[in-house]
């Protein structure tokens, strides 16, 4: 039985900071097959790899640029970003209470101040160094019909995946779908995936419509039946966000999972055992 991919979310973002370097190393380090990133538009037209479309939860953007509220990402080029510390709030937060609990240590924690927001190119980069897949999440509006900034995103997306050659080490997924439809209408080999709260009545039939390679519900919509059409049909199935170590061993066991998004990769790796996944497929 072929095991589900151990996809870390943002990263390993329960022991570093998300969406950054150090958060894919720690990935790697962990067990994990690939990573989860969200992708967003500077100012500038860059391609910037951040969850939010403001830079204050991650970033000391509020304390640097004080007269720049409410501080969007699109506000701001790519040489304003880099100079942000992405790193710091990890430490000061500790949004999983792994430095309260001893599993990163304070010097460890210490390690990630200064830590810079990636540019999407030097998270490919570090990615094909370290071997992981890349689930590229494209950030839009969900519903809305494709917007030029949607087109330059999937467009600069597209190239840069081409020009680094890993096609083949990336899945793309939205919850715009139309980003998604517009991506393999332009560019059908590189995989792509549909983001959904809840499933579609017609699973197999919404993401063929979209020309899409696999649906990624959130995990408190799977649904066990629509699983079974997905992959009997060719299609992937990806879920998020599973944390909780009974609900990880549950999908671990379910063959008709393609891969599990997680913060905790590790976890999910002491749980499937050693790593089985070949480049060449994320499917
Ligand atoms: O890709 C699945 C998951 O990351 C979507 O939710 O909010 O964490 O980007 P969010
Ligand atoms: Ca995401």
């Amino acid at each position: 039985m072929s095991k589900p991919l151990v996809l870390a979310h943002r990263g390993a973002r329960s022991v570093a900071p998300e969406n950054t370097l150090a958060a894919a190393r720690r990935a790697a380090e962990l067990g994990a097959d690939g990573w989860e990133l969200d992708v967003q538009l500077t100012a500038d037209g860059e391609l910037i790899v951040m969850h939010d479309g403001t830079l204050t939860r991650t970033t000391d953007a509020a304390s640097v640029f004080p007269g720049r509220a409410p501080w969007r990402v699109a506000d701001f080029t790519l040489d304003e970003i880099r100079t942000l510390d992405a790193g710091s709030w990890f430490m000061r937060e500790d949004p999983f209470g792994t430095i309260a609990g001893g599993e990163v240590t304070r010097d460890e924690a210490q390690a990630y101040r200064g830590e810079r927001v990636p540019t999407l190119r030097e998270a490919l980069l570090l990615s094909a160094d370290l071997g992981l897949v890349v689930n590229i999440e494209l950030k839009g509006t969900p519903l809305a019909p494709l917007s030029p900034q949607g087109r330059e995103m999937v467009e600069k997306v597209v190239a840069l995946v081409r020009e680094l050659g890993l096609v083949e080490g990336v899945i793309v997924s939205s919850f715009d779908h139309e980003r998604i439809r517009y991506l393999k209408a332009i560019a059908p080999d590189i995989p792509a995936a549909l983001l959904v709260l809840v499933l579609p009545s017609d699973p197999v039939g919404y993401v063929k419509g979209y020309g899409a390679d696999a649906l990624n519900p959130q995990a408190t919509a799977y649904d066990g039946g629509s699983a079974r059409q997905l992959r009997a049909a060719g299609y992937g199935v990806y879920l998020w966000t599973v944390n909780a170590p009974d609900e990880l061993a549950r999908f671990a066991a379910d063959p008709c999972v393609s891969g599990i998004i997680t913060d905790w990769p590790q976890r999910l790796r002491t749980i499937l055992g050693p790593t089985g996944y070949h480049p060449g497929g994320p499917r």
